[in-house]
């Protein structure tokens, strides 16, 4: 390797064989105005990291390939554009640099100063990684789209993951009575993050047992989404993280005439089942955002929100972590250390 090269966990191409592993790809140099060189310490990982190189949403976000895998870091400051006015040389930040077309996987990552906040003091460099897009994805979808109440009850399926002990603990600092549910195992974690009422999905079905919702998180693919509707008051509101995409999404992304129509045709269904309720539905893509990111960061600092991190891999287990998230089961986040 030479000094001008880094490691990065990357993939090659779309499909079944991304190829993905360690590659020494060039080591980022020139900055625009408005960004940031960072010195990565460790990685978050989401779902979505896995979903990438499958091609799933290769008509949605753009890669020049090889592009390195993983969107959430924290690290340190080692260089700053010209315009860059935030943040100095050796500050700690965090940041999700999603939907950027860079990677976080690697030793050093460009970041826009748009996207980063300063590390909660509070939290070591894995603990910030572990938040930036369950965080802002939380936010975006209780604070932004849905205009959580105090007094309003939410249902956020799957608690235990990486999205759900996030959100429940924000839906509970907002105000909210959160449901929730989990499997047998998890019941005890998901009543720790102040979850008032808890459905063992092994046992019992949700839409058997809560009714009278105002707003439900889709953090489960499947049928979960159609179910909820009936849990539902007439005029709540549904906001999915996993879809079906609709028009509305292809229409703020100014995505192709094609696209559009296969979005409404995808959703199609969940909004007629929705508006016989009058319920709306809607689907939610997480944007970078740091001034967002630096309002959760007070939550952490002032422990009303703690992260929840499952597991720690080394950079070298970079690849394990990944195919441990994939399995489905993380109990809170999977982080990947790198210093
Ligand atoms: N649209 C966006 O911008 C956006 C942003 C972030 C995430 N997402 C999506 O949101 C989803 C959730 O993300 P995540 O980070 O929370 O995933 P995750 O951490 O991988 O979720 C794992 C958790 O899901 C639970 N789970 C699995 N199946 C379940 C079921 N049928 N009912 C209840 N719980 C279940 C598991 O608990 P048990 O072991 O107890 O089953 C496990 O704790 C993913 O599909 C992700 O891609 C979308």
């Amino acid at each position: 390797m030479t000094k001008q090269n880094m490691q990065a966990l990357t993939f090659k191409r779309y499909g079944k064989s991304p190829d993905v592993g360690f590659r020494a790809v060039p080591r980022p140099t020139e900055l625009k105005a408005d960004e940031l060189l960072v010195q990565v310490h460790a990685v978050g990982l989401n779902p979505i990291d896995n979903m990438i190189p499958t091609g799933m949403f290769k008509p949605v976000l753009q890669f020049q390939l090889p592009a390195t895998i993983g969107s959430d870091l924290a690290g340190v400051v080692i260089q700053v554009g010209s315009q860059v006015t935030r943040f100095k040389v050796g500050d700690a930040i965090f940041a999700s640099i999603f939907d950027t077309g860079k990677g976080a996987l690697a030793e050093f990552a460009v970041v826009a100063e748009s996207a980063a906040a300063l590390k909660p003091a509070r939290l070591d460099f894995v603990e910030a990684a572990s938040i930036p897009m369950v965080g802002l994805t939380s936010w975006q979808a209780l604070k932004e789209r849905a205009d959580i109440q105090s007094g309003q009850k939410v249902f956020i399926p799957a608690g235990s993951g990486g999205i759900g002990t996030f959100a429940i603990q924000l839906a509970k600092y907002f105000g909210a009575t959160v449901a929730t549910t989990t499997s047998s195992k998890n019941l005890a974690l998901v009543k720790s993050l102040g979850a008032d009422q808890v459905v063992d999905y092994t046992r019992e079905e949700f839409d058997k047992v809560l009714k009278g919702y105002d707003l439900v998180l889709g953090t489960v693919r499947g049928d979960a989404i159609e179910k909820s509707v009936g849990i539902l008051k007439p005029g709540s509101k549904i906001v999915s993280l996993v879809g079906p995409l609709d028009k509305a999404f292809a229409e703020a992304r100014r995505l192709n005439f094609l696209l559009k129509f296969v979005f409404g045709l995808m959703s199609r269904k969940i909004i007629a089942l929705s508006k016989k309720r009058f319920v709306s539905y809607s689907f939610l893509f997480v944007r970078p955002d740091g001034e967002q990111l630096s309002e959760i960061s007070t939550l952490l600092e002032t422990e009303q929100i703690k992260p929840v991190i499952d597991k720690v891999y080394s950079f070298a287990q970079a690849k394990e972590a990944l195919d441990y998230l994939a399995q489905g089961r993380a109990k809170g986040k999977v982080v990947v250390k790198i210093v």
